[in-house]
């Protein structure tokens, strides 16, 4: 998959690991479509029992790329964002996260995917739909609720505000945190014991675990978009794109 979502088959467990640390693994166009094709992949893969996502460096994931949306596709084609997304809510395997430093937006959202949680003790996360002008996305607006409680998704959407690593774990986004260094090792060894099992279990657990999930979860991805729609290029997202890019807090009340 290039060098973008790096993929090292371990015993059974894929790990999956956002290699774009500079960015702080800000996903872009040729990202999204390598995603895909990753999950797509390991679905059909039988060597493949499960899967552990990280990030690579000190962060796991910063979201959409803000400063090149859309770049590289032809007029009117579609963004692979949404089926990048559908490929990993659809992801019919056990998926185990490992989570430090920036969890953001997609970053943020992907982790309401996961089986299982990890975060390393630097985490913060964030739902910036509010304050970039925009909508939620990946299925959040129904995942986050069925995860943690309408009360306190809701809080989060609309405050925009940062979680850490004590929090996420408090309100149930996460199963339990290690510090930073011993992260990695911890998800590998719990994904390690997951991958123990016959791929056929695994599926059919997932199955009746998501039963419920994934007609809420079209839903919501079909709601946000058509969201997601409306607000895109609206002026409170572009002031809010610009003041990300001139390194300044957006302004709002001057629209
Ligand atoms: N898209 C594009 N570039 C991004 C990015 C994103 N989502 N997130 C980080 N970057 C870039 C920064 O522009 C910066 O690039 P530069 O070195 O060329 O200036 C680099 O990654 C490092 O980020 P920086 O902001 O300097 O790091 P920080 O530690 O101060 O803050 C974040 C990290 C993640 C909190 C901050 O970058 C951020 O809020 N990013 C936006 C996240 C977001 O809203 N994503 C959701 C999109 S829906």
């Amino acid at each position: 998959m290039g060098d973008l979502i790096l993929t090292d088959n371990r015993d059974g467990v894929l790990v999956i690991t956002l290699n774009r640390p500079e960015k702080k693994n800000a996903i872009n166009t040729a990202m999204w479509i390598a995603l895909r094709e990753t999950f797509r992949q390991a679905a059909e893969d039988d060597e493949v029992v499960c899967a552990l996502l990280c990030g690579a460096g000190e962060n796991f994931c910063s979201g959409v790329d803000l400063s090149s949306f859309g770049e590289g596709l032809e007029e009117g084609e579609e963004h692979p964002f949404e089926s990048a997304a559908r490929a990993v809510a659809e992801f019919d395997k056990p998926l185990v996260a490992a989570a430090q430093g920036a969890a953001v937006g997609g970053g943020a959202t992907v982790l309401f995917h996961a089986d299982v949680v990890y975060v390393g003790e630097s985490l913060r996360l964030r739902l910036p739909f509010a304050n970039l002008g925009l909508a939620p996305e990946w299925g959040s607006s129904y995942m986050l609720q069925a995860n943690i409680g309408a009360q306190r998704a809701a809080e989060l959407f609309y405050t925009a505000e940062w979680v850490d690593a004590d929090r996420a774990v408090e309100c149930g986004m996460a199963a339990r945190s290690f510090p930073d260094k011993q992260l990695f090792e911890e998800a590998l060894a719990k994904a390690s014991e997951i991958a123990r099992w016959p791929v056929n279990a695994l599926r059919e657990i997932k199955r009746t675990l998501r039963l419920h999930h994934l007609p809420a979860i079209d839903a919501a991805i079909n709601a946000e978009q058509a969201a997601m729609e409306r607000q895109a290029g609206s002026p409170e997202n572009i002031e809010a794109i610009m003041a990300f890019m001139e390194k300044r807090e957006p302004d709002f009340r001057k629209l």
